[in-house]
């Protein structure tokens, strides 16, 4: 069952086009909706390994564009030069070292990908998604810029509604989407936030 499960037609066809994951469509549907990313555009994409995400940003910002990807695992090499990762856990990483490492003023997009190792039991998932949440919500905070576009995916769960309250504080928009090439099996989901409001600035520094 679970041979066949990974071996379906998403997985099939991002072999075919040289894709390191499937997760790559599930950006792709979302971009195809929301239209978030531009070309020019800096983006910073957390919990990027293996790269699929990094792939479609990479192309979808340009040459004029940056990718800015952090993951607690490597990422395998991509050869594209406007693509740079980082290795890195995002509840111990400052962003804003990250930032004037980078040379980046901010970012105009924050895409979100982890997957928190889930455990079965629901309290301790619960915490362990909050925990994460919590982390990439500062990260936002300081490195997105005012008016930029945020994607996170979330799951299914009692903390939910905290979430969603969060992000709609912090944005004019925010869309709850489940993209088809999500497995409907999988409780995740994702946030959709457009145009982050302007009393959240993004820290320089000095
Ligand atoms: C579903 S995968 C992302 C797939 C990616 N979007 C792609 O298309 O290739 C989730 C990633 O989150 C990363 N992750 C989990 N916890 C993390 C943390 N605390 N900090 C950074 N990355 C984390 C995992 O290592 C994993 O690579």
């Amino acid at each position: 069952m679970a041979r066949f499960v990974l071996k379906d037609t998403f997985y099939k066809k991002a072999k075919q086009e040289g894709l390191r994951a499937r997760s790559a469509y599930k950006l792709q549907e979302i971009q195809e909706r929301f239209r978030i990313v531009r070309n020019g555009d800096k983006v910073l994409d957390l919990g990027c390994a293996p790269g699929s995400w990094l792939q479609f940003l990479s192309g979808m910002v340009g040459k004029q564009g940056t990718v800015i990807g952090i993951d607690i695992l490597p990422t395998p090499a991509l050869t594209a030069k406007n693509i740079t990762t980082i290795v890195a856990d995002i509840r111990k990483t400052d962003i804003n070292n990250v930032l004037s490492r980078q040379a980046i003023d901010g970012f105009d997009v924050v895409t979100c990908d982890i997957a928190p190792n889930l455990s079965g039991i629901r309290e301790v998932d619960d915490a362990r998604i909050e925990e994460i949440f919590g982390a990439v919500l500062g990260t936002v905070e300081a490195a997105l810029k005012p008016g930029g576009h945020f994607i996170i995916k979330s799951f299914f769960t009692v903390v939910q509604k905290g979430i969603s309250k969060k992000l709609q504080e912090r944005f004019s928009k925010v869309s709850l989407y489940k993209p088809a090439a999500s497995r409907s099996v999988s409780s995740e989901v994702y946030y959709i936030c457009q145009g982050k409001k302007s009393d959240t600035p993004v820290r320089r520094e000095a």
